[in-house]
Order: C-alpha cells, then sequence, then structure tokens
C-alpha cells in the first residue's frame, strides 16, 4: 500500500486521552477522540478500545489489590469469572458503551481473545491469591498486565497485540521493554516538555516488519505508584525489586497497541 512506503511523509495522528476517575490508582482512562475521529481509520477504533478493555481490566487487580493481600482470607471469591465481568463494568463506566463479542466481526474476535486471557490469567492464579497466611503475593496490576498481554499476544498475533511497557530507564520486567520505536516515541514525544499531559501518539508504522497502525498512550506515576516505583533509587521496595527512582507525574509507562493493516 502507497502510505506504507511513504508513511514518513504520513500526517501522524495524535490522539488525547482525557482521564476520568483517577482518584484510584489504575483508574479507568476515558477516552476522547471526537477531534481525531473524523479522519480516522478503523485501526484506531481498535486499539483504543483495546487499550480501554485492558485497562478497564488491570483496574479491577487495582481495586482489589488490598484483598488480594489480605493474609487472613483464604478463598477471595475473585475469580476468573468475577474478574472479567467487573472489567465488563469498568469498560461501561468508561464508555458508556456494552461491549461487543460477537465473532463475526474483528472487533468481536479481538474482544474475545481479551476476555478469554483475562480468564485464563486469573484461572491459573487462584492458587496464589487463595493461600491463605500470605500478605503480599506479588500479584500486581502491572503483573496481571503483563500475563494478559502476553496471553492475548498468542491468540491473535497476526491481527493485533498489547503491552505494556516503560521508558527504558524505568523498566523492571525485561519483558516489557520498549521496541526501537517505541523508546523513540516514549523519549522524543511523550517525554517533551511541551507534550500534552495524557495525550497519546499513534502513526501508520510497522511492527515486526508487517506494515501496522501504532498507538502510544502514556502513563504517569501517582503517589501510590512511588511506594515501589519512587526514590531512592535503588533501594528495595516491598516486591523486592529496586526502586526506579521516579517522580510524581512523570512518565512511568506506555501501554502500546499495534493492530496490523495487511
Ligand atoms: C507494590 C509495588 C508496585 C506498585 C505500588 C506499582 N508497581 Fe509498577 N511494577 C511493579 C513490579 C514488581 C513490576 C514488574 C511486573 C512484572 O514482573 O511484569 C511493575 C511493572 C510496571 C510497569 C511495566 C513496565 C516494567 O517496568 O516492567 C509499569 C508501566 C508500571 N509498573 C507502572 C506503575 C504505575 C503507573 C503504578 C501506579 C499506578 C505502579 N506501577 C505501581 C511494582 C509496583
Amino acid at each position: 500500500m502507497q502510505w506504507f512506503k511513504n508513511r514518513k511523509t504520513m500526517p501522524k495522528l495524535i490522539l488525547r486521552f482525557a482521564l476520568v476517575g483517577w482518584a484510584c490508582a489504575f483508574g479507568l482512562g476515558h477516552f476522547d477522540a471526537t477531534d481525531a475521529l473524523a479522519q480516522t481509520p478503523e485501526q484506531e477504533r481498535l486499539a483504543v478500545h483495546l487499550a480501554t478493555l485492558f485497562r478497564a481490566g488491570r483496574a479491577v487487580i487495582s481495586e482489589n489489590q488490598k484483598l488480594i493481600n489480605d493474609e487472613t482470607k483464604g478463598d477471595k471469591g475473585l475469580t476468573a469469572e468475577k474478574v472479567v465481568g467487573l472489567a465488563k463494568e469498568n469498560y461501561k463506566k468508561a464508555t458508556n458503551k456494552e461491549l461487543r463479542t460477537d465473532r463475526g466481526t474483528l472487533e468481536g474476535k479481538l474482544t474475545q481473545a481479551m476476555l478469554e486471557s483475562m480468564k485464563e490469567v486469573m484461572d491459573k492464579a487462584q492458587g496464589l491469591i487463595n493461600k491463605p497466611g500470605v500478605g503480599f503475593k506479588g500479584f500486581l496490576p502491572a503483573t496481571f498486565g503483563h500475563r494478559v498481554a502476553e496471553t492475548f499476544k498468542k491468540k491473535v498475533e497476526d491481527t493485533a497485540s498489547i503491552k505494556l511497557t516503560a521508558p527504558k530507564s524505568y523498566v523492571r520486567n525485561r519483558a516489557n521493554a520498549p521496541d526501537t520505536w517505541e523508546d523513540q516515541i516514549i523519549e522524543s514525544k511523550l517525554k517533551a516538555n511541551d507534550w500534552t499531559k495524557n495525550k497519546a501518539y499513534a502513526e501508520m508504522g510497522e511492527h515486526k516488519g508487517k506494515p501496522a497502525y501504532r498507538l502510544l498512550i502514556p502513563e504517569y506515576y501517582g503517589a501510590s505508584c512511588l511506594d515501589c516505583h519512587g526514590e531512592p533509587k535503588g533501594e528495595k521496595d516491598i516486591t523486592g525489586g529496586k526502586k526506579e527512582g521516579g517522580k510524581l507525574d512523570e512518565v512511568g509507562g506506555a501501554i502500546s497497541v499495534v493492530i496490523y493493516t495487511k
């Protein structure tokens, strides 16, 4: 396709994610794309949809972190079905729309794959989550996000992928490390002094040698994040990992979505 060859000259699409309800860490991202929608491809709609659903699921883990870490309880009742149900509710809160899960459409197929990934990750985690007498279990929103993303990728590899990544200097789990494009956009755009907070970046580019629509949504360190990702750099946090030395409101991560266009 022409645009692929000419992608350097393609107008870049820049989206704005307005966030509501961030009182709670890892709350729901609310997307406001009125400016961008008029000239946007179908891929953008799908990518935004996937990011919103991914965040809706991760928010469930954040909202239930205290329960997950409760050493006095065995069975937490945080089953896969429950998490998927709450993720759907969060999605509806963020978008005012019901999820479309009909497999006849690409959106339905990707939605199903994402919900199934959440279910599988939660099913596998039941033993850990329900272990009595253990407080902190290392089951965090980022852990859930990473596992869901990996599972999802395997299911729809040829169509789409999603990833929770971070600025290179702040990566904890190497599997989340940014690729060349993600690193470049995080450093040159999302972290730029004049970049509007919560504005996402998107362009027609490539991924693994294939033409793709790519979307990168910044995420920021809030106060609660700094217990683990803050200062002093190198000090051990509750997970046993080393703190990154991050500061309040700094770009601490990004959600990267790929929708292949061929
Ligand atoms: C209890 C400690 C803890 C808290 C609180 C915490 N994180 Fe993390 N974070 C981690 C750990 C541990 C990982 C690595 C997870 C894994 O192995 O995939 C991680 C991973 C991440 C990643 C993925 C990239 C990477 O480095 O692997 C991002 C982005 C991230 N955290 C952002 C945040 C943000 C934003 C907040 C606050 C809303 C937050 N974290 C709160 C411990 C924490």
